[in-house]
């Protein structure tokens, strides 16, 4: 399946200038939805991943799926303020200003073998956060995966988790 042509393009939104890579059209249709995860599965299912990391808010949707069928536990990664307990924060630069994302502290243990998914690796900073968090954790074995990257944004960021070799589904 082309999944490339399951994804809508929006011309300037959220601003101008930017093209949005809308993945709502892929997952309203079963089958695409279902070609995403066979597809991550098939790449991971050797590897024992015992918790799948989604981040907020678009990396929670086949994060869960994943977790199902990689015989996984899922973890939040959240964006600053929303989780409960106590927390693992990481910082990181936008275009304008800072962000923070963090993940409860117990959510880990080092011998854990963890897969990061998100929907997208733009400049690589939230991916690249996570993966801060997760080294802090003690995690020792980490893997990526990515529905879409767009390739054209290089960023030292991105640098950095492309020497992970990410799993990626659509390039841009
Ligand atoms: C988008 C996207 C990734 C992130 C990628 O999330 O879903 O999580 O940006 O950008 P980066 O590689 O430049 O860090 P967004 O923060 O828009 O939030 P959402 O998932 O809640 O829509
Ligand atoms: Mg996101």
């Amino acid at each position: 399946m082309n999944l490339k042509t399951k994804i809508r393009e929006i011309q300037d939104f959220p601003t101008k200038g930017i093209s949005f890579k809308d993945i709502t059209t892929l997952l309203k249709e079963k089958e695409a939805f279902v070609c995403v995860v066979d597809n991550i599965v098939e790449e991971f299912k050797t590897k024992n991943i015992t918790k799948v990391l989604g981040i907020e808010s678009r990396g929670f949707i086949f994060g869960g799926a994943l977790a199902k069928e990689l015989g996984a536990g899922f973890v939040p990664v959240r964006k600053k303020g929303k989780l409960p307990a106590e927390t693992i924060a990481e910082s990181y630069e936008l275009e304008y200003g800072v962000d923070t994302i963090e993940m409860h502290k117990d959510a880990l243990s080092s011998d854990d073998v963890v897969l990061i998914h998100d929907d997208l690796l733009a400049t690589g900073g939230t991916a690249n956060a996570v993966f801060n968090i997760v080294k802090k954790a003690g995690v020792k074995e980490v893997y990526f995966s990515f529905v879409c990257d767009l390739e054209f944004i290089q960023t030292p960021e991105k640098s950095n988790i492309y020497k992970l070799n990410p799993h990626i589904l659509v390039k841009y």
